[in-house]
């Protein structure tokens, strides 16, 4: 409740989107009241935020009209393409019809929202974008219809909750609508969300009660009672009072008036509240920040902010959420607790794996289901051949991968560089079916090599963390790693996604082989662990960090290798050269013998890749005959592994990194973790700017 002008406001929205430009992103937004009332006015552009603050100042003509509000909500939002191509259409606010009745921004995944779209077409609902996003305003309206049809003008907060029971998935959500003005709702499930308080007086508590409710959930409509199926129509018409209003006379209810907004005198205040997913584009305004939880419901209205709980009150949680006082700075905030955005990204791994996997691996029957390659399977399935194709990193994901592929489908598999590929003109068969992986998207050697299978007719797949990019358009079909956007240069958490996106793959590939079945079940099984296994390994980090420590000064490394732990190898060497700009090198293990071994000394440091699989009996020949010459190697071997535990026992110069086991094929997901931590503080301790490491650019879009 404070005095802004409609360009006051503008302004204030899109200033706090470039301060989110950071995190990577294609389209933008902003919603706020239109000229008359009940409508909404709602401004959008794909590209960037500069982009969109023309748009709105060739849209609105401030010197003509320009109102003033003491009470306004705008909401805006930058979007990271994951249903649907960068576009104005896909891009957020999303409405639920054409006045704008409700707009939503959210962050996150609906992973039913096919079945949610079917539900609404059949409603009547009209889509105007490939969001999910959208299904959410469409309900928060079809809701509002259904309860006003039963005689009942609902309450924004318990409209919201009859929303979020129909949804799946992760969000952080804002939805204002022009039935409620000056009303906005913010909730969060699995995606950061956090208010800025800003006031000219102190607040008179420094927290907010959360105001919990009895679960009513048998009063609640869901989506089987609404307009074509309403069996609570009936009830309500009986009863007229469906919904209990939150009011204070509501027993089931803990309520609370918010003691925070009120001044140390008692009187409230005007107050203005900055809603955001980061703290970036809040501490301009305000270092007041308070962060909601998941299954929060914060309801602001009439200057007042009301948290309530989506779930029923479970013991343990907590009764008010605190308002923090952010002592950060700008920078320090945008990587969160970290120092840089690669340390972030290792940090970041147990949930963009577990992204990559939601709504598409089923842990509970044992099944995997990739909505972008559901028609193209059987054609798929048919290939001759398939041909992995890829640069840097994304080629070491290919490589991690091959065997599985090779174990399961059982159709011959090769890797390709994009570039040598280019360089001998390999040939391409219509019956060959062609990978892509790539981060970015972009990479001019990728897409050049893409475009020669394409002209020798070849189906073409992407495995790609960047919607809307040339890779992902070009290919016929493919799988979105969404692993998020990837800042820091080296490339990490995007190769752990890759290779998880390129195992649902091959599972789908044998998805009728009965003979693979045991195995199948095994990967599904351990690939739900992974994300806590990568957890665990993570916590490893000031071991890690110490021996980096004694290896500061060495001018080489080598890192050996085999079977599934060469790509590992590989990627761990290329991660140490690209940022610590130390000589490194995989070796495949066998190849020890028939040359490199002359390297080998006391002096020599080495990392050997020494998990347990089939190959063991062999890894630990070539570990055994480093040893015998003196060497020191570091071993990143299972948990307990007895046998290491004795070596190192008998010759303690020997470190142990100890990593959880798991499928073979999956080892490597878990053992590059280590490899990622040890080339970001070898390259730290010798003070190089991790995320921008010389010579190298995050997309390599030239030949
Ligand atoms: C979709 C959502 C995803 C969500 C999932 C849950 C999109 C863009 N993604 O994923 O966020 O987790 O539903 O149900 O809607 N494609 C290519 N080339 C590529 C990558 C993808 O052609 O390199 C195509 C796919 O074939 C598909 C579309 O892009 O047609 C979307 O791919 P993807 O995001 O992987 O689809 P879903 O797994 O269905
Ligand atoms: C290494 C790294 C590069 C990329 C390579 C391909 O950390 O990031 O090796 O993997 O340039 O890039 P994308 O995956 O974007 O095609």
């Amino acid at each position: 409740m404070v005095e802004r002008s409609r360009k006051d406001i503008l302004e204030t929205l899109t200033e706090g989107l470039s301060k989110l430009e950071y995190r990577g992103y294609d389209s933008t937004g902003v919603a706020v009241d239109g000229d008359t009332d009940g409508t909404s006015l709602i401004i959008k552009n794909p590209g960037k935020v500069s982009q969109l603050k023309e748009k709105i100042n060739n849209t609105l003509n401030f010197d003509e009209y320009n109102p003033e509000y003491i009470n306004h909500v705008g909401i805006a939002h930058t979007r990271w393409a994951t249903h649907g191509e960068p576009s104005v259409s896909n891009a957020h606010p999303q409405r639920s019809d054409i006045n704008g009745e409700f707009v939503v921004v959210h962050n996150g995944i609906i992973t039913n929202y096919r079945e949610l779209k079917t539900l609404l077409l059949n409603k009547g609902f009209k889509f105007e974008s490939d969001t999910d996003t959208e299904c959410i305003a469409k309900l928060f309206k079809l809701f509002y219809d259904t309860n006003l049809e039963n005689g009942i003008e609902i309450d924004f907060n318990a409209l919201t909750k009859e929303v979020l029971s129909e949804l799946d998935g992760a969000y952080g959500l804002l939805c204002r609508s022009s039935h409620y003005p000056g009303e906005v709702i913010c909730t969060r499930k699995g995606s950061p969300l956090l208010i800025g308080v800003k006031s000219e007086k102190n607040l008179k508590v420094d927290f907010v009660d959360v105001e919990f409710v009895d679960d009513s959930s048998d009063d609640q409509i869901t989506l089987n009672d609404t307009k074509l199926n309403n069996p609570h129509k009936q009830k309500a018409d009986e009863e007229k009072v469906f919904f209990a209003p939150i009011t204070n006379n509501n027993p089931n209810l803990r309520y609370s008036q918010s003691r925070a907004f009120l001044s140390e005198d008692g009187i409230p205040i005007p107050i203005e509240f900055f809603i955001s997913s980061d703290a970036s584009s809040v501490v301009k305004h305000t270092k007041k920040v308070l962060f909601l939880e998941d299954n929060d419901v914060a309801h602001i209205y009439d200057g007042e902010l009301h948290i309530h709980r989506f779930k029923p009150r479970e013991d343990g949680d907590k009764i008010t959420r605190p308002i923090q006082t952010l002592e950060l700075e700008l920078a320090q905030i945008m990587k969160g607790d970290y120092n840089h955005f690669m340390q972030k990204e290792i940090f970041e791994q147990p949930e963009s794996t577990l992204n990559t996997m939601r709504g598409r691996l089923d842990f509970q029957n044992k099944s995997v289901k990739l909505g972008g390659l559901t028609n193209w399977l059987p054609t798929i399935k048919r290939a001759r051949r398939l041909l992995m194709i890829a640069c840097g990193t994304s080629y070491h994901s290919c490589l991690a991968v091959r065997q599985m592929f090779e174990e399961l489908s059982e159709i011959p598999v090769s890797i390709e560089l994009a570039s040598d590929f280019l360089d001998r003109k390999a040939p391409v068969f219509r019956d060959d079916v062609c990978i892509f992986v790539s981060q970015s998207g972009e990479t001019a050697d990728s897409m050049q090599a893409l475009k020669f299978c394409l002209e020798r007719g070849a189906l073409t797949i992407g495995i790609v963390n960047t919607v809307g990019s040339s890779i992902s358009r070009s290919t016929h079909c493919g799988v979105h790693i969404n692993a998020g956007p990837e800042i820091g240069v080296a490339s990490t958490k995007a190769y752990t996604s890759q290779y998880i996106a390129l195992a649902m793959l091959a599972l789908s590939l044998s998805d009728d082989s009965l003979s693979s079945l045991g195995k199948r079940q095994e990967i599904i099984s351990n690939l739900q662990k992974i994300p806590e296994q990568i957890k665990q390994i993570l916590q490893l980090e000031p071991q890690i960090k110490s021996i980096c420590k004694k290896l500061q000064g060495e001018q080489s490394l080598l890192l050996l290798g085999r079977g599934y732990q060469y790509a590992c190898a590989l990627e761990g060497a290329l991660k140490i050269k690209e940022i610590s700009y130390m000589h490194s090198e995989g070796i495949l293990a066998g190849e020890l013998k028939h040359g490199v071994l002359a390297l080998v000394d006391e002096n020599l440091p080495i990392i050997a890749l020494g998990t347990r699989d089939s190959l063991f009996p062999k890894v630990v020949s070539s570990i055994e005959q480093v040893i015998a010459r003196k060497g020191k190697p570091i071993v990143i071997c299972n948990k307990d592994d007895e046998y290491w535990l004795s070596k190192k026992a008998d010759n303690p110069s020997i470190e142990l990194i100890e990593v959880p086991g798991t499928s073979d094929c999956l080892q490597g997901l878990l053992n590059i973790i280590p490899l990622q931590l040890m080339s970001y503080w070898l390259a730290v301790n010798q003070g190089f700017d991790v995320d921008f490491p010389r010579n190298l650019a995050k997309s390599v879009t030239v030949e």
